[in-house]
Formats: C-alpha cells, sequence, structure tokens
C-alpha cells in the first residue's frame, strides 16, 4: 500500500498559496524620485565637490541622527568602514577587536592596512559582541573596538564604551544593520568615536551601492576626506592646512559616491520611520508566533533597545529540541511549503579563509598576520550554522497573510515531523 505524504517536500499539497514573490527590496522609486534622477543626469553625473544630492544625502543625515558634527559619503559601507579604520590611524600589527560573527566587511579592512582583527565571542541573547569578553582581548597593540550592532540590534553601548575609555582605546560603530535602531533612546552611531552606515540595496535606508560615514572629529573627517574625496572636495573641505596640501592627489584613491545612488538615498531616508514602523509590526507579529516552537528561537531584544534596521529577520533552529532533524532538511521543507526561507548567509569568521589562512599572498611580508580555527567561537559558530532567515516584511497590509500561511506551514512541518526522520 502507498503511504500518502503529508508536506509539500513529500508531494503533499503546499500551505502557502499566496504567489511570490512575498516581498519585494527595495521598494519601488516614487514619481519625484524618478524625476530627481533625470533631472541630475542633464546637470551633472559626476559631482567632485561637497554639494547638489551629496550634500543634501549628508545633511539629511546629519538631521537625521542629530547629534554628529560630520557626515562623509562613500561608495559603499566597505570603503567607508576602509576610511574609519585608516582615520583612526591602524596601521601594522595594531589590534581592533571585533565579533566573531558579522558580516566581514566590519572588519576585513583592518587586514588590508596590516592590522589584525583580535576576535570575540559574541551574546548568546543579542548576537553582538559580548562585552564582558572584551577586556581579556586587550593587549598593548589594541587600538580600537568594532561594534556591529548585528541584525539591527544595538549591542550594550554602556558597557563597550567604559572599556573603550578604561584603556583610551576608540570605538568604531558599524550600524550597516541598524539604521534607527537605539539604545537607551538613543540612535545607535551616536556612540563611537566613528559610525558607519552602509546604505546598500539591501539595508532599510538604501543607495543601491553606498555608505556613509560621521564622527564629531575634524581630524577624522580630514583623514577620510583626504583618502577618499580628492580634488575639489578635499580642496574646500579639509581644514588641517598640512593635509589641505594634498587635495589634488589624496593619497591615491577614489571612494566617492555617484549622485544617482545620492538621490536614491535621499528619498529612501524620507521613507524611513514610515518603514521602520512597518516593518516593527510586521517582525513582532512574526516572533509571536514563531516563539511558540520550542526548537525556534525568534529575535531577542532586550529592555534597553528599540528595533529601527533590522536586517534579514533572522531565526535560530535549535535542532537538538527537534528530534536532531538537519537544518538544511528543515528549511527544505519549509521552502517547499512556499515559505520564502533561507539558511543565514552570514558564517562564523572561523569558516573565512580570510580569518583562517596564514599564507593569504596578500602581502609578501607580513608574518604577524592573526588566524583562528573553527572552534574558538561557539557561540558564533552555533548561530552561524544554525540560523535561518526570511524577508523583512515592512508592508503591514500585504505582509500580515503571507505571515499567517508560514505560520501554518511551522505548524503542519512540526505536527508531520515524523516524516522527516
Ligand atoms: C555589518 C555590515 N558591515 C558592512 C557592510 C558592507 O557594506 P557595503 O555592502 O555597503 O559595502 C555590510 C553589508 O551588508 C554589513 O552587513
Amino acid at each position: 500500500m502507498r503511504i500518502v505524504k503529508q508536506l509539500a517536500f513529500y508531494g503533499g499539497k503546499k500551505v502557502v498559496t499566496i504567489k511570490a514573490p512575498h516581498f519585494i527590496w527595495p521598494p519601488k522609486s516614487s514619481i519625484q524620485e524618478r524625476k530627481d534622477l533625470a533631472a541630475q543626469r542633464d546637470r551633472d553625473i559626476s559631482i567632485k565637490g561637497r554639494s547638489g544630492p551629496i550634500k543634501r544625502l549628508e545633511e539629511d543625515f546629519l538631521k537625521f541622527l542629530g547629534k554628529r558634527k560630520y557626515a562623509i559619503s562613500f561608495n559603499s559601507g566597505t570603503a567607508a568602514l576602509f576610511a574609519a579604520y585608516f582615520a583612526i590611524g591602524i596601521e601594522d600589527k595594531d589590534e581592533v577587536i571585533a565579533p566573531a560573527l558579522t558580516f566581514h566587511a566590519a572588519i576585513s579592512p583592518v587586514y588590508l592596512l596590516k592590522g589584525n582583527p583580535v576576535l570575540v565571542d559574541v551574546d548568546p541573547k543579542t548576537y553582538c559582541i559580548d562585552p564582558k569578553k572584551i577586556e581579556k582581548a586587550i593587549t598593548k597593540k589594541t587600538k580600537a573596538i568594532c561594534v556591529v550592532h548585528q541584525w539591527g540590534h544595538p549591542a550594550d553601548m554602556d558597557l563597550i564604551m567604559k572599556i573603550a575609555r578604561k584603556y583610551k582605546i576608540k570605538v568604531i560603530e558599524d550600524c550597516s544593520h541598524a539604521h534607527g535602531s537605539k539604545y537607551k533612546g538613543r540612535y545607535v552611531g551616536l556612540f563611537g568615536d566613528i559610525a558607519v552606515f552602509s546604505l546598500q540595496a539591501n539595508k532599510i535606508a538604501f543607495a543601491g551601492e553606498g555608505g556613509i560615514l560621521v564622527t564629531n572629529s575634524i581630524k577624522y573627517h580630514d583623514r577620510v576626506t583626504l583618502l577618499g574625496h580628492y580634488r575639489d572636495r578635499a580642496k574646500e573641505e579639509i581644514k588641517d592646512a598640512f593635509l589641505q596640501q594634498f587635495w589634488q592627489s589624496g593619497y591615491g584613491l577614489k571612494l566617492r559616491m555617484s549622485p544617482y545612488n545620492a538621490i536614491t538615498a535621499v528619498h529612501s531616508l524620507r521613507q524611513l520611520k514610515k518603514n521602520i514602523t512597518g516593518r516593527r509590526r510586521c517582525l513582532e507579529y512574526l516572533s509571536k508566533k514563531l516563539s511558540k516552537f520550542p526548537a525556534l528561537t525568534v529575535p531577542y531584544v532586550a529592555p534597553y533597545a528599540n528595533m529601527g534596521g533590522w536586517y534579514g529577520y533572522k531565526v535560530l533552529y535549535n535542532p537538538e529540541k527537534f528530534y536532531n532533524i538537519p537544518i538544511n532538511l528543515y528549511v527544505s521543507a519549509l521552502a517547499a511549503e512556499g515559505v520564502d526561507v533561507k539558511l543565514s548567509d552570514t558564517p562564523s569568521f572561523t569558516s573565512l579563509p580570510l580569518f583562517t589562512v596564514k599564507e593569504d599572498k596578500m602581502f609578501t611580508n607580513r608574518k604577524h598576520k592573526k588566524i583562528y580555527k573553527y572552534g574558538q567561537f561557539p557561540i558564533a559558530e552555533y548561530i552561524g550554522s544554525n540560523a535561518f532567515k526570511f524577508p523583512t516584511f515592512t508592508d503591514w497590509s500585504k505582509s500580515k497573510k503571507i505571515i499567517d500561511q508560514y505560520h501554518k506551514a511551522f505548524i503542519k512541518i512540526h505536527k508531520f515531523y515524523k516524516e522527516l526522520l
């Protein structure tokens, strides 16, 4: 006799009937954005100074954050992070403490400057760097701590800033997942010596490709300007007379943003508060539904935190609480039901060759490169291999029904789990 299986993975009927795609990001452009892009095409498609949409974006960004003196745009978050480490003077053998799980660009530029990332495990609840483990990692060579507000959740900034002050080291905040997130009522990006926000297309505030760096320090402002913005902008904006003499050439790099990207970013920034409100409503609803399943850990929100951006919506799957069914199978079964779900693409750094291979051949004579082995950061590694992600639903009117159907798909998988054994 043929046994009829229920799960769509084995030919059963799908639970999710709403047609894909269930989520489109970035959202469609407005008529005004398209008009502005077209007008810029005929006005100036390469802005060399701090003017036009570049200036608009930087001013709007400062207005949104409130209390920062300088905002400097870049052609990516990665470029802005490189500039941040350059600004604070990371050089040969300098160390920067960083979380062992996040997007590599938060810290990989330190290798390029011939410094060393010193990795620290992450907090099991917030997934941000664990402040309790930072002090142990500090040495005479430590110049800075890199803080990432991971997946939109603010790191514990009071503790981190206290340690930084005690050891007189700098703090670079990477807010690429957390536009509009708040720590104790204050926006992330207002704590460190420098903060960087990626504006890449998947972010809640987006340029397409782009990044923005903010700081209160004129010294850092001048250094990042000279690094990435030679000619007009360097000439007009750099205050330090010694640095200013290099305005024509800078230091050999051009990292500025295109005006098109700046226009798109200006428009997306205008929608930021609305999108945060929508995203929070959808994702809190999703969390409420999924928190009923003991095998799942939904994103934690600390009492001190207000979520802004989120970034992906990551759920931790604990196979030991679900008959040891492997995550690949669990996620495939959900996907077969029509759920837009994927394995997380954020591995711990101990899975990335940049952090594990001594001979990277990038530099001919770099014997001091610090490398890591899988097994050193159990929490980061667990999260890196046990998280899966959903769309970061933002439009409640369209998403509620989809979330309800997703919920039913989870109920079904859990009811018919035996088919997966
Ligand atoms: C935490 C973090 N930092 C930096 C970056 C790099 O930003 P970009 O892609 O704009 O270069 C990203 C990109 O996703 C990121 O997630």
